[in-house]
Order: C-alpha cells, then sequence, then structure tokens
C-alpha cells in the first residue's frame, strides 16, 4: 500500500489518542437502520484495527435516535468490559440507568453550547441542561465511570450564526467542574477555520483549562477538519476524534455532515511521523465492507485513494 513519506516534526506531540466515533456519531445519522450483526462486527474490526477507545453507541431516546435504538443489544455482544474502552453517549438519569444495567464503565454526556441547539438536540434551554447533566455525573462519578463532556456548536450554530468564543468556554468549564475528565469541542457543523481554533483554546487555557483536557472532534462540511485538527496538534491537543471512513453527523444539526475521517488524520500523523497505533491497511478494509453495507462510496479521500 502507498504510504505518505515520514518527514517527523520536533515541534509536534510524539503520540495521539484517536477517540474513535464511527459507530456512533456515523450510524446516528444514517437513514437506515443498520443491523446489529453489522455494528457489533464494525466495532470489533475497529478495535482489531488499532483504535484505542472506541465510542460504541448512544443510551438517549430511541425515538429521537431508532438508529441506535439497539443499543442493550449492541453492548450485550461486544466486550465493552475488556481493554479497549467503549463509552457511550448518555443525557440524563434514564440514560443513566440503562447505561448501568448494561454494565457500561465509561459515558459522555454533551451539551450545547448555543441555547438553540440545546432546545433541539435535548430538549432543554442552555441553562437546563446543567440541570439534567449535574446529577447524571454525580451518580455515574459514585458508581466509578468515567465521564467525558462533548460541547457542540463550538465553532458557529446553524440557527445562531457566530458563537461568542467566552460562551463556549463558559458552557466547556461548567461541564468540566461537574467531574468530567475531559472536554471534547464539537465543530458540529463543520464551519471552523484554522485561526479560530488557536483563538479558542487560547481562551481555554486562559480560563485554566490546559489542553491535556481537551479533545477536538471535528466535523469536515466545508473541507477544514484535517487542516483544523492540523492547528490543534500544533498547539498541544493530542486527543482527536474521528469517525472510520468519514461517516457522520447529527439529526438534530442542520448541515451537519461526516465527521473528520480517521483515515485521512492517520494518513498526516503517520507522515508527521506522530504513532496512533492504528494499522491504515485494516482500517481502510473496515470502511470499505462498510460502505458495502451502506450501499455508497466512503466520503474519505484516503479510503478512496488507496480502495
Ligand atoms: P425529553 O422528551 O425531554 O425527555 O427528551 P423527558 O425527560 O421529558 O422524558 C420523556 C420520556 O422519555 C420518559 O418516558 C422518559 O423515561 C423517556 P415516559 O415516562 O414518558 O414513558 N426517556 C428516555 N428513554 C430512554 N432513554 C433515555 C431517555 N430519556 C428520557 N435516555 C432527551 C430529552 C435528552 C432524552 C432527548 O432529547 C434525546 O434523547 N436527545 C438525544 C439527541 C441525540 O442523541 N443527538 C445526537 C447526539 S449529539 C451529537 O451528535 C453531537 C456530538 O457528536 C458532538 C458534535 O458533533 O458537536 C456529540
Ligand atoms: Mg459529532
Amino acid at each position: 500500500m502507498t504510504l505518505p513519506m515520514v518527514v517527523p516534526d520536533a515541534e509536534l506531540p510524539k503520540r495521539v489518542l484517536i477517540y474513535e466515533v464511527g459507530p456512533r456519531d456515523g450510524l446516528q445519522n444514517e437513514q437506515t437502520v443498520v443491523p446489529v450483526e453489522v455494528k457489533v462486527e464494525l466495532v470489533e474490526r475497529l478495535v482489531a484495527a488499532g483504535l484505542k477507545i472506541v465510542e460504541a453507541t448512544s443510551f438517549v431516546h430511541p425515538k429521537w435516535v431508532p438508529q441506535l435504538a439497539d443499543a442493550e443489544e449492541l453492548l450485550a455482544r461486544v466486550d465493552h468490559r475488556g481493554a479497549t474502552p467503549m463509552p457511550v453517549l448518555v443525557p440524563n438519569e434514564r440514560g443513566l440507568d440503562r447505561a448501568l444495567a448494561a454494565g457500561v464503565q465509561h459515558i459522555a454526556i454533551f451539551g450545547s453550547a448555543t441555547e438553540s441547539f440545546a432546545q433541539r438536540n435535548l430538549n432543554r434551554s442552555l441553562e437546563e441542561q446543567f440541570a439534567m447533566f449535574e446529577p447524571t455525573v454525580a451518580r455515574a462519578r459514585q458508581e466509578g465511570m468515567d465521564v467525558r463532556a462533548y460541547v457542540s456548536m463550538c465553532f458557529g450554530d446553524p440557527w445562531e450564526g457566530q458563537v461568542p468564543i467566552d460562551q463556549v468556554v463558559d458552557v466547556g468549564r461548567r461541564l468540566l467542574d461537574l467531574g468530567c475528565y475531559q472536554l471534547s469541542l464539537g465543530d458540529t457543523t463543520g464551519v471552523g477555520t484554522t485561526g479560530h481554533v488557536t483563538a479558542l483554546l487560547d481562551a481555554f487555557n486562559a480560563a485554566g483549562v490546559g489542553d491535556e483536557l481537551l479533545a477536538m472532534h471535528f466535523h469536515d462540511t466545508y473541507g477544514q477538519a484535517l487542516a483544523n485538527a492540523y492547528a490543534a496538534l500544533r498547539h498541544g491537543v493530542t486527543t482527536f476524534d474521528a469517525s472510520a471512513g468519514g461517516l457522520g453527523g447529527c439529526p438534530y444539526a442542520e448541515s451537519a455532515t461526516g465527521n473528520l475521517a480517521t483515515e485521512d488524520l492517520v494518513w498526516m500523523l503517520n507522515g508527521l511521523g506522530v504513532e496512533t497505533g492504528v494499522d491504515l491497511t485494516s482500517l481502510v478494509g473496515t470502511s470499505r465492507w462498510l460502505a458495502g453495507h451502506l450501499g455508497r462510496p466512503s466520503p474519505s479521500r484516503v479510503v478512496n485513494a488507496l480502495g
């Protein structure tokens, strides 16, 4: 297989953790419900390809996201208590009850930086979302779970337009203060650009939140995801969310398309000599296999170039 020439950059981190969101962010946006057998095989193939963390599914209301209504069945069939953490999205205490019943150890809450998206995605106001998350995180922590927090619409919102950086930092800090170990900054509709990434990270740092507490979650709607990841990498971020084959989007966010493709990220990091532990050949094979099930080619440039 063709591989990029490795030209290491001493100023970059030596290793990056890829937080794979394909089975969750990727499949939540499909028009059709993917059979649970295919989901099980997808998760297992991603682990076999060397992904160190694989977000498996969501314990959200099945009427809101029917694509992931089989969360219990999926978790009964994959080894989510093994060496590879398999977090699940949990919005509230009802979701936490379901996660606890399934023996889950890692969850992620998902907040919004804007009022409009909090209403549309969570049926709560910006302020009310914290009242929903607070008891959820407190109980999850008492149960010994790891809790990650997402913030959506960090770089812009389709209903509100520009989102003030201070507002994003305020929401992010409040979510971290609930007891979350990491904040994933979401560019839900992919409108961010590199200078914006740097400015947002600078603002978090100035508010006492270092890059080691942050992950970046880019969508590629405007073709900026990889450039934005590079800007964050240069800044010092070492955890990146990505989706195998570039699938993904949010059913409640207008104009949200695919996530940064894991293969495209791995290709860039390979060229920079940054370790990920991911076997690109195996991952590309998995995305091509999944594209066959979904009935359309992967949007990832690397998957297509190597296919
Ligand atoms: P609600 O309708 O306000 O819920 O929805 P409620 O609290 O009023 O409860 C109503 C009924 O739903 C009750 O049942 C609850 O038990 C039940 P009843 O008593 O009437 O029989 N219920 C549930 N059932 C199963 N699982 C649950 C659950 N919760 C309540 N967890 C809710 C509020 C948060 C549940 C709803 O808005 C929801 O499920 N939203 C999820 C939307 C979603 O999944 N969006 C995609 C993920 S976010 C994303 O993609 C962005 C991200 O990738 C980052 C980025 O890109 O920016 C993370
Ligand atoms: Mg997303």
